[in-house]
């Protein structure tokens, strides 16, 4: 599909297809697709958990103030950020290392920047979900050319989803993200504010 086609057909669709289940394949290419997605120093903070369990649904849309969506869906994921930036640093060093993209003068100021994000995690917090919202934004956009639709959603009681599924402290719930065949019409889009209203130039 044209690019412009994908951004202009995604939207937050609601209603699913109960019927219809995203197949095991597709959550593979889906996923390729995400991981490519840039991220902070390459560190990939992301995470994520797929829900396909309707007990599972069950018990997470309680914790999503009962948003219907989040059952109906074939999938739920809870979309992760981890809050140790250190967790992947050893695997991406050693392969930059190995295919010298990076000298040891680079390998220093990375191991700083991450003993700086440790020693404050409100800036390692904001951080990760930065790097983590585009991986989502990647999901969304490849979702929708694979035929499928999404809905992001933060109406969510984030301390309940890490009771119920087990989620250790070292990971933020960012967002959930239901994926799955869509049922009925394209929803009405509501207004966008245009060019002039969001563009500036040089200087605010
Ligand atoms: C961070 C974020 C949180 C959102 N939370 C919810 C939510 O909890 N429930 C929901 O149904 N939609 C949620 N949405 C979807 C928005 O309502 C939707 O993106 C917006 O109305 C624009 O519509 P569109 O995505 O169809 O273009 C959320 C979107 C974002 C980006």
């Amino acid at each position: 599909m044209d690019f412009a086609d994908v951004v202009k057909q995604r939207r937050s669709i609601r209603a699913y297809d109960t019927e219809k289940q995203v197949s095991d394949a597709q959550l593979k290419e889906l996923f390729s697709l995400v991981a490519l997605s840039p991220s902070s120093y390459n560190l990939q903070p992301w995470e994520f958990i797929v829900v396909r369990e309707k007990e599972n649904k069950r018990r997470l849309r309680a914790c999503a103030h009962n948003q219907q969506h989040v059952e109906d869906a074939s999938a739920t994921i809870i979309v992760l950020a981890s809050l140790d930036p250190s967790g992947k640093a050893e695997a991406i060093i050693a392969d930059r290392m190995k295919n010298r993209t990076m000298d040891n003068t680079k390998r220093e100021q990375l191991l700083a920047a991450i003993e700086y994000f440790k020693s404050n995690p409100g800036h390692a917090k904001i951080w990760a979900i930065k790097s983590t919202s585009l991986a989502c934004m990647t999901l969304m956009l490849a979702a929708q050319n694979m035929g499928l639709a999404t809905c992001p959603m933060e109406g969510i009681d984030a301390e309940a989803i890490k009771k119920e599924f087990n989620i250790p402290k070292t990971h933020e719930v960012v967002m959930l993200i239901t994926l799955g065949y869509q049922k009925g019409p394209q929803p009405p889009r509501p207004m966008r504010f245009g060019y002039e209203d969001i563009v500036r130039f040089e200087t605010f």
